[in-house]
């Protein structure tokens, strides 16, 4: 194919991925968002492949295993390992990116400083994002403990190591330095790239580790963006970059929703278990079964649900949505409030929501809901914990302190689903559980809105 028309190719392409990023901002446009993006995609590989000089037998070998893992890894995911998987696959970005860097640099040559510095960056990058999301998804699919993992002298080893990356590094691009003792070198950088993923990342709480998926995703993209610059190859460093930004901009809106600074997620040992000892709290958690919970139910007004990772874990999503039906039928004024960081993705109560097909009128956001919660006759908290827990507004000392919640505790009766009296992700004791208008109806999620919902037939 002409140059020419593989560059006009590339930027179909690169429009087909800014059009369907633009279409993800919303639910109702998400999916054909994600297939206009999806063939951006597809024309920029075949397009790429057509270029000719390429080595066919391993192109086709590499697309076939690679699409067998892929197809088997996303059918046999579950929604709630959706997380562990999106780090394993920025991970095996990174490898890709540091492979491509350090296969280019063996072909030796002559090079330029600036392909030898995109070289460096491929490798360091992609080295960092390759183990790094490694130990995300080890603590995440609890594969190793999710505490962070703290030593003396840690922050300072840290940067000691990066430090030493980024010189070995300035070495490689100088001129003359490359083929002399480049290889060894080469050998080193890669080592400390993979060092600085590990000990970058141990040192983060199971409870940030979305966050730091997010990051390490916009890494990955950065990492693809240098491999771009090293073959040459624009839609490649288009693609890595809109990863990059887009990651980078998620993390922060995770950490606004958090309270948290980005630095503090990174840097501040969240996790630890003396960061999550919490507060003591008066008083007994009071249980209330489906049979009473019914009553309740059926008089109600106004009803909010709250859904959290247990929902997710109990695949309730569709029981909700026929007892959400029910309620309006009953006369209710039903709404589903969503926190931003419930759940252990972004929009991960939005995707369960939308699969069970809960109309996105009633979709509430976090700042609506609570400007009518004392309003609302029963709140239902659906397997959600940390998101509600009143602490992170009253309790100074609370390792949550300043997260934004939901406000729950002020409406006039809650309702809390859950299995038993385990603490949430952050490990915290809540405190909503403890309150005079708080109700724990313990079970599986999905059972127990099942059980609502006979009564509602009988
Ligand atoms: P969590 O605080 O993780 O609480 C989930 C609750 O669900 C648990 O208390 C658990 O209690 C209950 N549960 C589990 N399985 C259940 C089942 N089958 N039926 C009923 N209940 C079940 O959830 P959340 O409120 O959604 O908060 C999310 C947490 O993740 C926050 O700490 C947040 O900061 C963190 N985080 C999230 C993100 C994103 S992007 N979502 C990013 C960074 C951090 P039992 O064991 O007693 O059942």
């Amino acid at each position: 194919m002409p140059d020419d028309l593989i560059n006009v190719s590339y930027i179909v392409s690169a429009i087909l991925f800014i059009l369907g990023i633009k279409m993800l901002g919303s639910a109702s446009t998400a999916v054909r968002g994600n297939r206009i993006s999806s063939l951006g995609m597809l024309v920029a590989v075949i397009v790429t492949l057509t270029k000719g000089g390429l080595d066919y037998h391993y192109i086709i070998i590499g697309l076939i295993i690679g699409s067998v893992i892929g197809l088997v890894a996303a059918k046999k995911v579950q929604m709630t390992g959706m997380p562990e998987l999106v780090a394993l696959f920025n991970g095996f970005g990174g490898l890709a990116s540091l492979l491509v860097g350090w296969s280019e640099f063996e072909k030796g040559g002559e090079g330029n400083w600036f392909l030898y510095s995109v070289i460096c960056i491929a490798i360091l990058i992609g080295g960092i994002t390759f183990t790094g999301s490694l130990v995300a998804y080890l603590k995440l699919s609890g594969k190793v403990g999710g505490n962070a993992v703290v030593f003396p002298f840690q922050k300072f080893i840290n940067l000691l190591v990066m430090l030493s990356a980024v010189l070995i590094g300035l070495i490689l691009i100088i001129p003359n330095n490359v083929f002399e003792n480049g290889a060894a070198l080469v050998w080193a950088l890669i080592f400390l790239a993979l060092l600085v993923g590990v000990l970058g990342v141990i040192p983060i709480g199971g409870g940030d580790m979305p966050v730091v998926i997010a990051l390490l995703n916009s890494f990955s993209g950065l990492g693809a963006a240098a491999a771009g610059f090293v073959i040459n190859n624009t839609v490649l460093v288009v693609a890595g970059c809109l990863v990059g930004a887009s990651g980078l901009i998620l993390s922060i809106i995770m950490c606004k929703a958090m309270n948290r600074s980005l630095a503090n997620v990174l840097f501040g040992g969240f996790g630890t278990s003396s960061s999550s000892s919490g507060t003591q709290v008066e008083g007994e958690m009071k249980a209330l079964s489906v049979e009473d919970s019914y009553y309740v139910l059926e008089a109600a007004q106004s009803v909010v649900f709250v859904p959290g990772y247990g929902m997710a874990v109990a695949q309730a999503q569709h029981v909700v949505k026929e007892l959400s039906e029910i309620l309006e039928r009953n006369g209710a004024e039903v709404r589903h409030a969503v926190h931003p960081v419930a759940g252990r993705m972004p929009g991960h109560m939005n995707v369960l929501l939308a699969e069970a097909d809960v109309p996105y009128e009633q979709l509430c956001e976090m700042e609506e809901v609570n400007a009518i919660m004392p309003t609302v006759d029963v709140a239902i908290v659906i397997g959600a914990n940390d998101v509600v827990n009143p602490a992170a507004i009253e309790d100074e000392d609370s390792p949550i302190w300043g997260m934004p919640i939901i406000n729950v505790h002020q409406a006039k009766s809650v309702f809390v689903l859950k299995r038993g009296q385990g603490a949430g992700y952050s490990g915290i004791i809540n405190t909503l559980f403890f309150r005079e208008n708080c109700r724990m109806i313990y079970g599986d999620a999905k059972a127990t809105i099942s059980g609502i919902v006979s009564q509602f037939d009988e």
